[in-house]
């Protein structure tokens, strides 16, 4: 099974992060030196996938521009002799083949990968969003893909959250494969608390088979009044093939201020040149709020 393909639906408004997302999107918003998009680009080819398919809207072209080359800017770095920056820029514009896709209408995220049938074809593809962001080892798209690979099925991953927390992602049932690998035979989007059926909640990390695009074609609104991925996923589960992952390592979702302040504070630390003054102003910071 090859899978080249990374979607990555942006038409979204952003909601949770006005008004700083009032006129940037928010996957333009960036989380220590980088735009978000950037780490989630980046996740995509590390695990080996070539092509991104940006489901995008016309607010929404300088998620395109980010990967592109810029020649003015380009000219003045090197007029400047900023060789390191302008090695930086240069990288960020050849590191993938960008596709944009609009989606003229915000339906929801069925409806957003539905919008990518057209380039995806026959072909299994990857589907990532923007407001997680997954670091570390076995935590991203990498691990969704050897296990479409070995097993030919559809995957989600997914990670335990408190059971206080379901209602804010798809929730699934499975029988355990092994101690991170599940069949899922249930999908619930949104679920209260009493009605959810686990606490492992899909997050955005998805590998599909072509077949979910019939699924979608005849998938009506679910909850939010929205067409909802994880209602088509339960087509898939039923003719068993779907499998869930569950993922480790570090995970921010960059919709939330606190998250997202702290994936700023966790790739400052990592920083050398920036770790020992950033640690002092923050203990400073803490002990005047305390
Ligand atoms: C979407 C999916 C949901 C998933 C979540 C992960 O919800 O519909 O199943 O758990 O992403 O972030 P959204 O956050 O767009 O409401």
């Amino acid at each position: 099974m090859e899978i080249t393909k990374a979607v990555i639906p942006v038409a979204g408004w952003g909601t949770r992060s006005l008004p700083a997302t009032k006129n940037v999107p928010k996957e333009m918003l960036p989380i220590f030196r980088k735009p978000i998009v950037q780490y989630i680009v980046e996740e995509g080819i590390a695990a080996g996938l070539k092509d991104v398919v940006f489901i995008t809207n016309q607010n929404k072209t300088i998620i395109e521009d980010h990967f592109d080359r810029n020649f003015l800017l380009e000219q003045l770095l090197e007029r400047a002799g900023k060789t390191a920056m302008l090695e930086e820029v240069r990288r960020v514009a050849s590191l993938v083949n960008v596709i944009g896709v609009r989606q003229k209408e915000q339906l929801g995220l069925g409806h957003a990968v539905l919008t990518a049938r057209e380039v995806c074809q026959n072909e299994p593809f990857a589907v990532m969003l923007g407001d997680d962001l997954m670091f570390g080892v076995q935590a991203g798209i990498g691990e969704l893909l050897k296990a479409a690979k070995e097993t030919g099925k559809a995957v989600v991953g997914v990670i335990e959250v408190p059971k206080s927390k379901v209602s804010r992602y798809g929730v699934i049932k499975g029988e355990s494969i092994d101690s991170h690998t599940y069949r899922v035979t249930n999908l619930v989007e949104k679920p209260k608390p009493e009605e959810a059926p686990s606490n492992l909640a899909i997050i955005g990390r998805y590998v599909l088979l072509p077949e979910i695009f019939d699924i979608l074609e005849g998938q009506r609104a679910g909850v939010g009044g929205e067409i909802q991925l994880t209602d088509a996923l339960q087509g898939l589960a039923d003719q068993d093939k779907l499998i869930a992952v569950r993922l480790a390592g570090q995970r921010f979702d960059a919709g939330d201020w606190v998250e997202y302040l702290t994936a700023n504070i966790y790739f400052a630390l990592q920083d050398e040149e920036l770790r020992d003054d950033l640690v002092k102003r923050l203990q400073e910071l803490l002990s005047c709020s305390s």
